[in-house]
């Protein structure tokens, strides 16, 4: 027997149709954090990681955020929420294992029974998510796919452990992406390193986030510009041809290491940690929401979004600002 099963219509291409993000009101800066007890100082985090202030969640929820980046991003693309027929949530802090909670996303945001899961990569999550959205557009098995990226990190982290404790923050991020007559994202160029997995984990007994911060700042400073130059190279663009380079808002002193290896003075780099700390999956959509917002880049100009973290893992691509 040799029977050949249907397969739906492909779109020639995928794009991102819109963006939003949601911060806490909350604003803590690296004195309220000496004020808490914390044995660190304004100028050591300045120096160190890059962070002024950040916001923490008080009485949202991860998927409260998660609702209120989706909705903006929903209303940025003019697309009506009964249009979405997948959610992929991308986030590592649920409050809980079973069940996940893009399904009860989709339905705070009125989206009427569209497939729906999440996705854990860790602080490379919404690229992950990103490229997930896009495979699934570009295969015909979705035709508008709404990826969010929002974590709650102060309900993992020790607020007075000085490692972790001045890293972390909250907020969530969130992309619509459609089918499109031509490609508006590129290419993934991901990986992993499993033998690494151990440099970022949670302690099984307290659920406490734990890092070996040296060996992650040399992990992400020594391969992550190589990848950054291979997601533009896939998607035939030499990186002064980019408009923006938003990678994952970890450390100032990561990221300006990794925009020295792309080598393109003329393009804007998101420097969003400055102000609002790691929040890992939702860092890179909350820091191009805001460039777009600021006019810091135009609709249909290419940035480069560059995602990684625990596992260890690691995923780039171009996409056409919406
Ligand atoms: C965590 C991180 C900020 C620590 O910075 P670092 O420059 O590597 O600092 P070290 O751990 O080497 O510590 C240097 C000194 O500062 C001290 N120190 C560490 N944290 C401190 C803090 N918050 N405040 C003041 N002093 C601190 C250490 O005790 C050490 O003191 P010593 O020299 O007297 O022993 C940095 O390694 C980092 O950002 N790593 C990447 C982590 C990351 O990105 N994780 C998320 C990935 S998604």
């Amino acid at each position: 027997m040799n029977l050949q099963l249907s397969t739906p219509p492909r779109p020639a291409g995928s794009r991102v149709a819109g963006l939003g993000h949601y911060q806490p009101p909350t604003v803590v800066t690296n004195d309220d954090l000496v004020a808490r007890g914390v044995h660190t100082s304004d100028e050591w985090i300045q120096t160190r990681v890059g962070i002024a202030e950040r916001r923490f969640a008080t009485d949202e929820t991860m998927l409260d955020m998660a609702v209120a980046a989706a909705s903006k991003a929903l209303a940025n693309s003019g697309i009506s929420p009964t249009e979405i027929d997948l959610v992929i949530l991308a986030t590592c802090t649920g409050k809980q294992q079973v069940p996940g909670g893009a399904a009860e996303l989709a339905s705070r945001l009125g989206i009427p029974s569209p497939g729906a899961y999440d996705l854990n990569a860790a602080c490379a999550g919404f690229v992950y998510g990103l490229n997930a959205a896009s495979n699934a557009v570009l295969a015909g098995h979705a035709h508008t796919v709404l990826v969010v990226g929002s974590e709650k990190l102060t309900d993992y982290v020790d607020l007075m452990e000085r490692g972790t404790g001045i890293i972390f923050a909250d907020g969530a991020g969130a992309a619509v992406v459609t089918a499109s007559d031509r490609a508006g994202i590129g290419p993934v160029v991901w990986g992993s390193d499993g033998d690494s997995a151990g440099a970022i984990t949670t302690d099984p007994a307290t659920a406490t986030l734990r890092q070996e911060g040296q060996s992650v700042f040399r992990w992400a400073t020594s391969t992550m510009g190589d990848v950054a130059l291979r997601a533009c190279a896939a998607a035939g663009l030499e990186p002064s041809q980019l408009a923006g380079f938003i990678p994952h808002q970890a450390n100032l002193r990561i990221i300006d290491l990794i925009a020295k290896k792309l080598n393109a003075p003329n393009v804007v780099v998101a420097r969003d940690i400055i102000t609002s700390g790691n929040t890992s999956s939702a860092s890179i959509p909350i820091a191009l929401s805001k460039m777009l917002e600021r006019g810091e880049i135009t609709s249909g100009a290419p940035v480069l979004v560059v995602g990684f973290g625990a596992g260890l893992t690691y995923a780039a691509q171009v996409i056409l600002a919406p």
